[in-house]
């Protein structure tokens, strides 16, 4: 699959997979295909920004290479290791074999820091030119990178503005082609401005209803459309209340599923009441909605679709 030539054709690319992207999402992926720039997702949890990586990955016939992201990750994790126990077995067979000369000695100290005893990790693979069955280079994700700390960040500059890593002891490693470049973040703190200047930016918000609608449909399109319409009525006026954590497009469809299990064609109070745990994860939020607010919400959507009809 080659790489898409217009923003239509980046949507329908992502649309082949059942990735349902708005117009300004569409331009962002397109932008960072054609000028070959890191993407930088950000927003909410559940919104499509690690999907948005798999489904290029699939789209453009690539490899996907995921860096997840904790607290902690190091070079050795993320970049590239040596491997010791291979390098200091070579040094005892050496020794064994009485290789003392100084030249001999030279010759195995040289060869330690080369490419037979590196190990790669997600960053310097995605540098390397891509093995087959693959003939494109890789879409590398680098998820949740909030979760790290800003010493990493600091070393990702690299490899996002050269598409390149450094290896002191050996050389440095440069993309022939450079890999398609992911990075999300959930916000839990601000990414450096360094990280951001380096990259395209995209905020990834809730859908429209119009477009959380066309997911569904798409994700789960063994529900009836009328209770798919409900389920994303439910959930968008859920998104206009002050809870602690709003649900996400991951939950909508997880719901829809659920609904879709017990046999629901509409949604009624004690079903959705019996079922919030789905859509909610905090008690208090559970709390809040359980009851009359629920009720509230479902009478809403019935009103409204006997005024739809009726008109
Ligand atoms: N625009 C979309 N089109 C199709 N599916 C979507 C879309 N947005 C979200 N989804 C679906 O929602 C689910 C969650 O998406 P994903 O895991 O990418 O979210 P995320 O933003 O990475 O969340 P988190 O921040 O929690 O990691 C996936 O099953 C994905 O298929
Ligand atoms: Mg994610």
């Amino acid at each position: 699959m080659t790489t898409p030539t217009s923003i239509d054709a980046t949507e329908q690319l992502l649309a082949s997979r059942d990735y349902v992207a708005d117009r300004q999402l569409a331009t962002a992926v397109f932008l960072a295909l054609k000028l070959q720039r890191p993407l930088f997702l950000e927003g909410e949890p559940g919104t499509g920004k690690t999907e948005i990586a798999k489904v290029l990955a699939a789209g453009l016939g690539a490899e996907l290479i995921r860096l997840q992201c904790y607290e902690g990750l190091d070079i050795g994790a993320a970049a590239y290791e040596w491997n010791h126990a291979r390098q200091i077995m070579e040094i005892r067979l050496a020794e064994a074999a009485h290789e003392t000369a100084a030249g001999a000695r030279e010759q195995l100290a040289a060869g330690l820091f080369s490419e037979r005893f590196l190990i790669e990790r997600p960053l310097l693979r995605a540098l390397r030119p891509p093995t087959l069955p693959y003939r494109v280079p890789p879409v590398l994700l680098i998820d949740e990178l909030d979760r790290t700390d800003e010493p990493f960040e600091a070393y990702l500059l690299e490899v996002l503005s050269d598409f390149q890593i450094t290896i002191p002891e050996w050389k440095t490693v440069k993309a022939d082609t450079p890999p398609v470049v992911i990075l999300t973040s959930n916000r839990t703190r601000e990414i450096h401005d360094a990280v951001k200047r380096r990259c395209i930016y995209h905020w990834v918000d809730y859908p429209s209803a119009a477009r959380e609608f066309e997911i569904v449909r798409r994700k789960v399109p063994q529900a009836q459309a009328a209770l798919s319409r409900q389920i994303v009525v439910f959930v968008q006026e859920l998104r206009t209340m002050d809870l602690y954590k709003l649900p996400g497009v991951a939950e909508t469809i997880e719901w829809s599923r659920a609904l879709l299990a017990l046999d629901a064609v509409a949604l009624d109070p004690e079903t959705v009441n019996n079922t919030l745990g789905m859509l909610l994860k905090y008690q208090d939020d559970i709390a809040r909605v359980q009851g009359s607010e629920a009720a509230r919400i479902v009478e809403k959507i019935r009103s409204e679709v006997a005024a739809s009809s009726a008109g």
